[in-house]
């Protein structure tokens, strides 16, 4: 998604014109062989999943109308996705695992497709041209399956007892809705979910909608206008009580309204918790500059079905078992680093859990009494945050291993040591909003902190954020 262009009303009649004359001409040199749109690429070659994503357009919008039916498992969905090509067009990549097509269109008109693993090839009766926006539906179904991860995680759309909940970092969601699912392809989304009467669907942003349909289902529709990485994109169906708060405080502490989840067997478990959010959002604004979403929450799921907590964005998902305050620190945390500032590429990770994790540190430093140099030298002693850099984790395997959350964030912590309290806090503030909404990588990062430092800070990143192996002293 990149920021779209408007025309006034006579601009627009002269472009009007100005097209109809390139499409005269087009059609001129069309006769003689002139040129053609090629296929976008099926990946983005992104170094540790180069085909995730596709090439030759930009998602602005996805609109996910889902039915679910948790006794079969079968779900019945319609994908609406609105992109601007970025070059012409003759067929064009969609992500989706498992399930089945039924048809597609490009702006209107039946579009061919072909089905290869995880690649859906659509190819439009017309070709698009570059810059224009064009709508691809894909209506599909199937019983989705969870993907395993090369860590031998559960991740995609996942079935609990009596519903499901989605998770996609860095590939599931493909195992519920066709997509351009690389970070690099932020979107806003609409969902509209569809479920037995007595469950509820939670999903990211604002519910805007909550009615029973004719056949006695509940129909749930959730807007997340603000651009989202895919992998962020959640739903959660299950006997789910929900509750609001609204948004409260004065201009620096102001937050969005919240609206937290829980599974009814963890709902009053997760009571209390579930409450600080509100304060815990306005610490951190206060340490990380305007919170970036338009509303704010937590899903809590019970046990048995999720493997870890994901910073989903808005609402982050959590397992009761890890609804302890430091992993609800750490998810809020991301919706600064890495929902809103998000990775470039897969490598870019550790700038996401790195942030997160020094986020935790920061915390328990300012109520808790523990300096973060107490977390650092505790991380510094621990043999298995040196098993490689942050920056270049060997394999997908060791994307979520160690030194990419403890050693990232003792990079930060480093950083901090050497550019003073004052300069750190003007990078933990300036960084989320230099690159808000958008895509980011580590050489943006360490350009940045040396643009607000003022000088070349190549030393702290050639030992502590390139180095191999342990230096002498932390
Ligand atoms: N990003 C999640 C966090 O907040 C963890 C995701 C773990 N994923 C995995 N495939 N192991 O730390
Ligand atoms: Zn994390």
């Amino acid at each position: 998604m990149t920021p779209r262009n408007r025309t006034g009303a006579a601009a627009g009649g002269l472009a009007a014109a100005l097209i109809s004359l390139a499409l005269l001409a087009g059609g001129c040199t069309e006769a003689t062989g002139g040129v053609r749109g090629t296929p976008g690429t099926a990946g983005l070659r992104d170094p540790y999943f180069p085909k995730l994503g596709n090439g030759g357009y930009d998602v602005r919008h996805y609109a996910l109308t889902l039915a679910y039916d948790p006794g079969s498992g079968r779900l019945d969905g319609t994908a609406e996705i609105t992109a601007r090509a970025t070059q012409d067009l003759s067929a064009f990549n969609l992500d989706l695992a498992g399930l089945t097509v039924d048809r597609a269109s490009v702006d209107g008109a039946p579009a061919a497709v072909n089905r290869a693993g995880n690649e859906l090839t659509l190819r439009p009766r017309e070709e698009i041209r570059e810059g224009a926006e064009f709508r691809t539906v894909v209506r599909y179904a199937g019983v989705p399956e969870a993907i395993t991860d090369a860590d031998g995680s559960e991740e995609g759309w996942l079935r609990t007892a009596d519903g499901a909940v989605a998770v996609g970092q860095p590939a599931g969601s493909m195992t519920w809705f066709p997509g351009n699912h690389h970070p690099s392809d932020k979107a806003a989304y609409e969902l509209t979910l569809t479920v037995p009467a007595g469950l509820e669907a939670i999903s990211n942003g604002v519910r805007t909608s909550r009615r029973t349909t004719a056949d006695g289902r509940v129909t749930s529709v959730w807007q997340a206008p603000e651009p989202m990485a895919s992998y962020l994109a959640t739903v959660a169906i299950g006997r789910y009580e929900t509750e609001e708060t609204g948004g409260k405080g004065n201009a620096s502490t102001t937050t969005a309204p919240v609206l937290t989840a829980a599974e009814r067997s963890v709902a009053d478990a997760s009571a209390a918790l579930r409450g600080e959010i509100p304060e815990i959002l306005a610490r951190q604004t206060r340490r990380f500059g305007p919170y970036p979403f338009s509303t704010a929450g937590a899903i809590v799921t019970a046990d048995g079905t999720l493997g870890y907590a994901l910073e989903t964005q808005t609402r982050p998902v959590f397992p009761a078992a890890s609804f302890d305050r430091t992993t609800l620190v750490h998810e809020l945390a991301h919706q600064w680093f890495g929902n809103s500032v998000s990775p470039a590429t897969w490598r870019d990770l550790w700038l996401n859990e790195g942030f997160a994790t020094y986020a935790e540190w920061l915390y328990t430093e300012e109520f808790e009494h523990v300096p973060a140099r107490t977390h650092f030298e505790r991380a510094f002693a621990q043999d298995a945050n040196w098993a490689f850099s942050p920056a270049d984790p060997p394999s997908a395997e060791n994307l979520f291993d160690p030194p990419v959350y403890q050693r990232g964030a003792m990079v930060l912590h480093k950083l901090r040591e050497t550019v003073g309290d004052a300069t750190f806090d003007r990078i933990l503030r300036g960084w989320p909003a230099k690159y808000r909404h958008a895509n980011a990588s580590t050489a943006d990062f360490t350009a940045y902190a040396e643009s607000v430092a003022g000088r070349d800070l190549d030393a702290l990143w050639d030992v502590w954020l390139y180095g191999d192996g342990r230096p002498e002293s932390p």
